[in-house]
């Protein structure tokens, strides 16, 4: 089983996109997937059809629940997303780490350190999926560090202003700290993210994050991408012509997924 996070301290820079369009193209492919929201703004959730009122995540990684409380089906119906499963997220989710703070007790006995805790969840319940995409939210917090010491790799979209770039820096340090005390064995990718290409500013920029970091293609600025959110078509099932499932088919292929 892949561990699949997308991270960024960055908000609008993409990343419930690319979980969406990932977790499709993997189900698409025949993969097992399972999706977990640990956005408290459940985006990706809505992206799958679900609302739910009151999400049990936190009560789930406290231990209080089972991995069966949480988990549910996209709302849509079709060949792929048979093949996906969803935690999704809610408002609620916002008081995780307030949660987290009154459990510490029950926590350092059970994993050690609350950072641990998504990635106990999922290897106790002993889960038959192939991959689990997380989306999380924007900002360095218990969510995103509990989903990097759980993952395989960490994918990062990036836009090409400098603020986006300059913020890179923080999320690298953690990377780093990550990697060092707690998952030595994960990955890390810069995706450009939302690229306009004909704009010779983001030409210039992109070129400059490419010479800090190692970069994979890019995926371009397109209409066609917010469409495929609000009709709930990802491009993996668009014409094979279309410029969105172009840019992600060859991100996929450089990433080997
Ligand atoms: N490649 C793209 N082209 C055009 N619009 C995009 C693209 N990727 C994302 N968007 C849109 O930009 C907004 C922010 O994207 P989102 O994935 O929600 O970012 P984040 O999760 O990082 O906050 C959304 O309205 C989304 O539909
Ligand atoms: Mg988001």
């Amino acid at each position: 089983m892949e561990v699949i996070t997308i991270g960024n301290n960055k908000g609008g820079v993409g990343k419930t996109m690319q979980c969406y369009q990932l977790a499709c193209y993997l189900a698409n492919k025949g993969h097992k997937v399972l999706v977990i929201d640990l956005d408290s703004q459940a985006n990706l959730s809505s992206s799958f059809g679900i609302q739910i009122q009151r999400t049990l995540v936190p009560e789930w990684l406290i231990g209080d629940v089972g991995v069966e409380d949480v988990i549910v089906k996209p709302e849509m119906t079709g060949k792929l997303y048979k093949n996906i499963k969803i935690i999704p997220a809610s408002r609620h989710l916002a008081n995780l780490s307030k949660l987290l703070i009154l459990s510490e007790g029950e926590i350092r006995k059970e994993a050690g350190r609350k950072e641990r805790l998504l990635k106990k969840r999922l290897q106790d319940a002993k889960l038959e999926f192939d991959y689990v995409v997380i989306d999380t939210p924007p900002m360095l917090g218990d969510e995103l560090i509990m989903a990097l010491v759980a993952s395989n790799r960490v994918l990062i979209p990036t836009q090409a202003q400098d603020y986006s770039i300059d913020g890179l820096e923080e999320l690298m340090d953690t990377f780093e700290i990550i990697k060092e005390t707690e998952n030595p064995e994960l990955e890390f990718s810069i995706i450009p993210s939302m690229v306009n290409p004909r704009r010779k500013i983001e030409r210039v920029r992109m070129e400059e994050l490419s010479q800090s970091f190692q970069t994979t293609p890019m995926i371009r600025n397109l209409v066609q991408m917010q469409e495929s959110i609000s009709t709930r078509r990802p491009v993996c099932i668009m014409g094979a012509k279309s410029a969105g499932r172009i840019d992600y088919d060859i991100l996929w292929k450089s990433l080997n997924l």
